[in-house]
């Protein structure tokens, strides 16, 4: 039997990260500084000269750095804030932990992302926010959506838990919105193990997002808390192994590319499958490369991956659309996400994989085509 074409799981991450997880480790346990001092400041000055913001602040995870910045705009129970329909649920979620309702709007086919007609038509009253996702590594149409938030008067939060790096006209993801997130999970570009950031150039929100992530307490007082807050907070291990990854972040997202462009070449052609969207304005970071089936495929998206598994080689479905899925279950219609979703496959995309490993999937694909 043919080895494993394994994802994007850990311990394949993790395995060309060995050098820089244990001189991380190393360090930081030398000094014994295992909680929230240098290598955090050294991490959040990378990470926000990458993305091109003023401050950028550690947390644990990108659901706490979404569910932080909406608390930090200001938005809370009675608002709305306008949400994809097809990402991962922590979007969803991080909206109604703070007592607000999550709407939302469909997708656009040409990129998979947030449909502004349809964001459009999901304003009301109560909307506060908008929170574009960059799925999958492809940016956002920032600009449409800009400008509606600035018609409007609306926050626009970015979820960028899965593009770090990606470019929207040049500029980089997370630094297009009032408050960004990331995600540092096991399996993203840059990985902490779990953790999380918010990026910003607005000093008070910077400020705030710092004070609620440290319990609240006061600046001026020790042990004194004006309001209630959270503990948040990235340790400096973890910033640790962010700092030795941001040193190779280039070269990880110009070996996604490659991937991507190996994928492109060997299915170009193949009227069996759509290849993932990189619109003329975009640079993917291809964080998962992606195809469709096409509509009148003969085999089912599930048997497509049964029989990728059958040789080995592991796959994911596309997320399925928030909106059907039990915590949220609403009736309505959002057809273009629904069909992605029933269409979509992520094929492996491990920085790790070689030039074999793609082909092997690459073949297995084209036989069923
Ligand atoms: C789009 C999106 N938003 C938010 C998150 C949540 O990040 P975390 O797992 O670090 O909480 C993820 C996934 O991990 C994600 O894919």
């Amino acid at each position: 039997m043919a080895y494993q074409v394994r994802f994007v799981e850990p311990d394949v991450h993790y395995r060309h990260l060995k050098a820089e997880i244990d001189s991380a480790m190393q360090e930081v346990l030398a000094k014994g500084d295992l909680v929230y001092r240098s290598q955090l400041k050294q991490f959040e000055d990378n990470l926000a000269a990458f993305v091109g913001t003023r401050y950028a602040v550690g947390l644990n995870s990108g659901f706490h750095a979404l569910h932080l910045s909406i608390i930090a705009a200001g938005i809370g129970a009675g608002d709305e804030v306008i949400v994809p329909t097809l990402t991962f649920i922590a979007t969803a979620n991080a909206v109604r932990y703070t007592g607000a309702t999550p709407v939302f709007a469909d997708s656009e086919a040409r990129t998979w992302n947030l449909d502004p007609t349809d964001v459009a038509r999901c304003i009301t009253s109560r909307t506060r926010a908008i929170i574009p996702v960059h799925l999958y590594g492809h940016p956002v149409d920032m600009d449409p959506l800009l400008e509606l938030a600035r018609q409007r008067g609306l926050h626009i939060i970015e979820d960028a838990a899965e593009a770090h790096g990606a470019l929207y006209k040049g500029r980089r993801v997370g630094s297009l919105g009032e408050i960004n997130a990331f995600s540092f999970y096991g399996n993203k570009i840059i990985t902490t193990g779990e953790g999380g950031l918010l990026t910003t150039n607005d000093d008070a929100l910077d400020e705030k997002v710092r004070f609620l992530r440290d319990h609240a307490m006061s600046a001026e007082k020790r042990y004194w808390h004006t309001e209630i807050g959270y503990n948040y907070r990235m340790t400096n291990l973890q910033a640790a192994l962010g700092v030795a990854q941001m040193e190779r972040i280039d070269e990880f997202i110009a070996r996604k590319r490659h991937i991507a462009r190996l994928y492109n070449e060997g299915l170009r052609g193949v009227d069996s499958f759509t290849l993932p969207p990189e619109a003329t304005w975009a640079t993917s970071v291809y964080w998962m490369y992606s195809i469709l089936l096409a509509k009148d495929f003969s085999l089912s998206r599930d048997e497509v991956m049964a029989r990728l598994h059958r040789k080995n080689i592991d796959s994911r479905p596309f997320f399925c659309p928030i909106h059907v899925q039990p915590p949220y279950r609403a009736a309505l219609s959002l057809p273009v996400a629904e069909d992605l979703s029933r269409r979509g496959i992520n094929l492996p995309s491990a920085v790790t994989l070689t030039e074999a490993d793609i082909q092997r999937v690459v073949g297995a694909l084209r036989k069923m085509s």
